[in-house]
């Protein structure tokens, strides 16, 4: 069987079983403070569970993207080590919402594994939970039975809390699992030692590849287990194992998942797989990171320096550099992959093949910009070890905290790299250290309060807000449930309402604000976000009585101004792809009240003409009032057939909200507020166009009121300029003749400075006391820079080779003086300019320096410079210089 045939399998399985097959949910988290990426099928039913919001259909199956580098599940160190962790891996998953329970789901994931897969029954394990004393649970006796039924009691095993009691985070649903392992050792092996006695010991054979979960418990913030509404069950089979064991493979990289990758990169690097394990390794590393990396791209997750931007950088630079040290790779190299991913999954999951180029053109820069740094970081980092290592010191050399810290700073090394560069020198890192230098930095940029969030006080256990804000600013509500949160130094309280026209940030378009009244105490609504299903509304404080009934108040002005924003880059979207092509995408927005910011993929810098032209294009647009079509429910489908755009990296219910301006310009998949019609917006200016990414630029606009100051602005700017230069008939005309002026008359002006510097030098050379001893030239003049008072000093030095000089200039108010000394002078010893500077300086309040020859200074009195004169014609009367002979 294919992997294809493989992944189709499970899903046929579950549909038969009257499950419903959805699509995967991006691979990137939005609107859940606990996660960042997803890390389970589950994540996007965690409402379900919570009972925080309803599911369509009570049985779903699916194939979801996942991925484990961060938090609680974080496999990302094991990964091309061994043959079985990954970072992106797809799980197969099906679930039961508060329908189906242990018995159908031990039974179906047991008739699917011997009857579909037909792998062997008699190498199978099962493991069920032993029960918990500390969160007061039981042990899984119930699992045990129903798997008693199926298998040989010797192969099913009890397990701990770690391996047999699934959570999804430090909170969140969880309970009891029970796991299915295969042993995939050779008969010999399995005779040898028994299979029972290898489950969960990281045995690369005998692994485990289903977890059925049943989950029965929320684990809540302060810890506390508490019951669920409804028992539901979640399962997850890593189909990148179960490929390998029904293909009969003994690696996870030796199946069709990923072989075609392994082929293309062993090509690229002019190597065979399996001939050598560093290499091995270097290989499996890359092939595993290119689909992390690339999936979290198309899913609209950028490398970034912070949150989940750095985890994918982190992964590519991991990759980049297995591909730099092992692989000689010295050019950028994963973006050759891309052909080869879109192909294999593109069927699955199509928004990687529609984005092919796109994710190739961000890898290959992000790469690119590592590859540069990488060389220096390395030499950095054996610089270091080798000075560790010298005198063949008996302990454990250790990698300094400053020396990972400079690495991660300045050269870009995720600090698992240099732990991992360390590793392989059989060294450490001094991880404390490192933490310490990072806490010094993160200080002295303010860095994110981490906000603290108590557990819900329910008042109603309904969790269903009725959003009314579409048609309306104001209504009447109730709270449903409350929390305290705090971030350092400031507490504010989060409410969930049972109805309520505050937008909930979402979709690019800010949290609406305003505030709510009980009676009269008016409470400020500080932002509205939503936290999965819930909408929450963040308040300054809670009303004495929670449960007293409501008044809602909308900030009208500032919802009006979004609205003008949201519904003009619907405009500006299709504008851009009108004027640019339509290989323009949506990668992120932001819609306030002030400004909104449009971020798309286009290679280029736009010129002048096409930013002009997408603006006349959106200004008629506004010009023609197009009255706002607005239609909810719309089944996805449909909608995608009536051409609206859908964003990569969105999560979609099965109906969908569609916002149309004109049918034949802009349709778009929205949830957020518009205007009536275009009209409202009034006029629309861009201010910006830059780059971002690689591959990605951003525009920045005004609309209506913010658009029209902005333009007066410049006009205001324009008027002042035309005033300052006497108000001509052509501004430009006339800016441009002072331009020009200027340049003319600054040449004019070094050429007078360097005539008049001509005749100084000869009017000094002239007056020069010639004598036997020497040639003294001292003298007050006057000279524009420092710089002409040196060039002169060069000068009369090539003029005359027994030169005592001392000029005392002033330069710009200020008191310069020069001393220099001729090569025929030196030799004696006797005259050092170094030397003699010191004691003039004092006369001018100042000090300076420089060479036996050659010697400068600076002072605050420019009083004292005639005595400079008489002190230089001193010194020269007492080394007997200006005698005539
Ligand atoms: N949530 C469980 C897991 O991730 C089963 O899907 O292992």
């Amino acid at each position: 069987m294919t992997a294809t045939e493989i992944r189709q399998h499970f899903l046929d399985f579950f549909k038969d079983k009257h499950h419903r097959i959805v699509p995967s949910a991006p691979l990137v988290i939005k609107g859940d403070p606990t996660l960042m990426f997803t890390n389970a099928g589950m994540n996007q039913f965690k409402d379900y569970f919570l009972g925080t919001a309803r599911p369509e259909w009570r049985r779903i199956a699916d194939t979801q993207k996942c991925l484990r580098v961060s938090g609680k599940h974080n496999d990302l160190e094991e990964v091309g080590i061994d043959t079985y962790h990954h970072t992106m891996f797809e799980m197969l998953g099906n679930w039961s919402f508060g329908d189906y329970f242990k018995k159908e789901a031990v039974e179906w994931a047991w008739e699917l594994l011997t009857n579909v897969y037909r792998l062997p029954a008699g190498q199978l394990y099962a493991t069920v939970f032993e029960g918990d004393p500390s969160d007061g649970l039981e042990a899984d006796d119930e699992a045990f039975a129903i798997w008693k039924a199926i298998v040989p009691e010797e192969r099913i095993l009890y397990g701990s809390k770690k391996d047999n009691f699934w959570e999804m985070g430090d909170s969140g649903p969880c309970g009891p699992c029970s796991e299915i392992h295969i042993d995939l050792r050779d008969e010999e092996e399995r005779r040898a030692v028994p299979g029972r006695s290898l489950v969960n010991t990281g045995h690369p054979l005998v692994i485990e590849i289903w977890n059925l979960v049943f989950i029965q418990f929320n684990r809540r913030a302060d810890g506390v287990l508490e019951n669920l509404p409804e028992r539901h069950v979640d399962t997850g089979m890593g189909f990148e194992r179960l490929v390998m064991a029904v293909q009969g493979k003994s690696s996870n990289y030796d199946t069709d998942v990923f072989q075609p990758l392994i082929s293309s990169i062993s090509r690229n690097a002019g190597m065979r797989y399996g001939e050598d394990e560093k290499a091995d390794i270097a290989i499996r590393v890359i092939a595993d990171h290119i689909r992390a990396v690339a999936f979290a791209v198309a899913d609209g997750q950028l490398p970034s320096n912070t949150g989940a931007g750095y985890v994918i950088r982190r992964i590519l630079r991991r990759a980049v550099r297995y591909g730099f040290t092992y692989l000689n790779f010295s050019e950028p190299f994963m973006q050759n992959l891309m052909p080869v991913l879109s192909e294999q999954l593109g069927s699955v999951f199509p928004e990687i093949r529609a984005q092919e180029d796109f994710v190739a053109r961000v890898i290959r820069e992000e790469e690119q910009a590592f590859l540069r740094t990488l060389e220096n970081g390395i030499r950095i980092f054996e610089e270091e070890y080798r000075e560790l290592s010298k005198g063949g010191k008996a302990e454990r050399i250790l990698i300094s905290g400053e020396t990972a810290f400079r690495l991660y700073d300045t050269f870009g090394f995720p600090i698992d790299l240099t732990v991992l560069l360390a590793r392989e020198k059989g060294a450490g890192v001094d991880l404390v250290g490192f933490e310490k230098a990072m806490a010094v930095q993160k200080s002295r940029s303010k860095g994110a309060a981490q906000k603290q969030t108590g557990d819900w006080v329910v008042l109603d256990p309904g969790t269903d807000t009725e959003f009314v804000g579409y048609e309306s600013l104001e209504c009447e509500a109730r709270i449903l449930r409350y929390r305290q949160t705090a971030d350092q130094k400031k507490m504010s309280y989060q409410v969930v309402l049972n109805r309520t026209p505050f937008y909930a940030e979402s979709g690019g378009q800010v949290g609406d604000t305003g505030f709510i009244r009980a009676g009269n105490d008016r409470i400020h609504i500080l932002n509205t976000v939503k936290e999965n299903e819930l909408t929450v509304h963040e308040l300054e404080r809670i009303p004495p009585d929670p449960i007293t009934e409501l008044h809602c108040s909308v900030d009208a002005d500032r919802r009006r101004k979004t609205e003008n924003n949201h519904s003009c880059t619907h405009l500006l979207h299709a504008a851009l792809r009108q004027v640019l092509g339509l290989h323009v995408q949506q990668k992120g927005s932001l819609v306030s009240p002030d400004i909104l910011r449009f971020d798309f993929s286009h290679f280029g810098k736009m010129t002048d003409e096409e930013i002009e032209a997408v603006e006349r294009i959106v200004n008629e647009r506004i010009r023609q009032d197009i009255p706002r079509l607005e239609q909810r429910q719309v089944p996805i489908e449909e909608a995608k057939a009536m051409g609206a755009m859908a964003l990569f990296g969105e999560k979609y219910g099965n109906t969908v909200r569609v916002i149309t301006f004109d049918t034949a310009f802009s349709v778009e998949l929205c949830g957020g507020t518009h205007v009536p019609s275009t009209g409202k917006i009034g006029f629309f200016k861009i201010i910006s166009e830059s780059s971002i990414a690689a591959g990605v630029r951003r525009i920045e606009a005004l609309t209506a009121r913010g658009a029209e100051q902005y333009v007066n602005e410049h006009f205001r700017l324009l008027d002042d300029i035309r005033q300052m230069v006497n108000n001509p008939k052509d501004l430009q005309i006339a800016v441009a003749q002072l331009v020009e002026d200027k340049s003319r008359l600054l040449r004019q002006i070094e050429q007078l400075q360097a005539e008049k510097q001509r005749q100084l030098r000869e009017d000094l050379a002239g007056r020069a006391l010639r004598g036997p001893a020497g040639d003294v030239i001292v003298a007050r003049v006057q000279l524009p820079t420092a710089d002409a008072l040196r060039k002169i000093s060069f000068e009369l030095k090539n003029q005359f080779e027994k030169l005592f000089m001392v000029l005392a200039a002033e330069v710009d108010g200020k008191p310069q003086i020069a001393v220099m000394i001729g090569e025929s002078l030196l030799k004696s010893g006797e005259l050092d300019a170094s030397k003699i500077i010191k004691d003039l300086a004092r006369e001018i309040q100042g000090g300076g320096g420089g060479q036996p020859f050659f010697a400068t200074a600076g002072g605050k009195d420019a009083g004292g410079l005639d005595r400079v004169v008489a002190k230089g014609l001193e010194l020269a009367h007492k080394y007997g210089l200006s005698d005539k002979g």
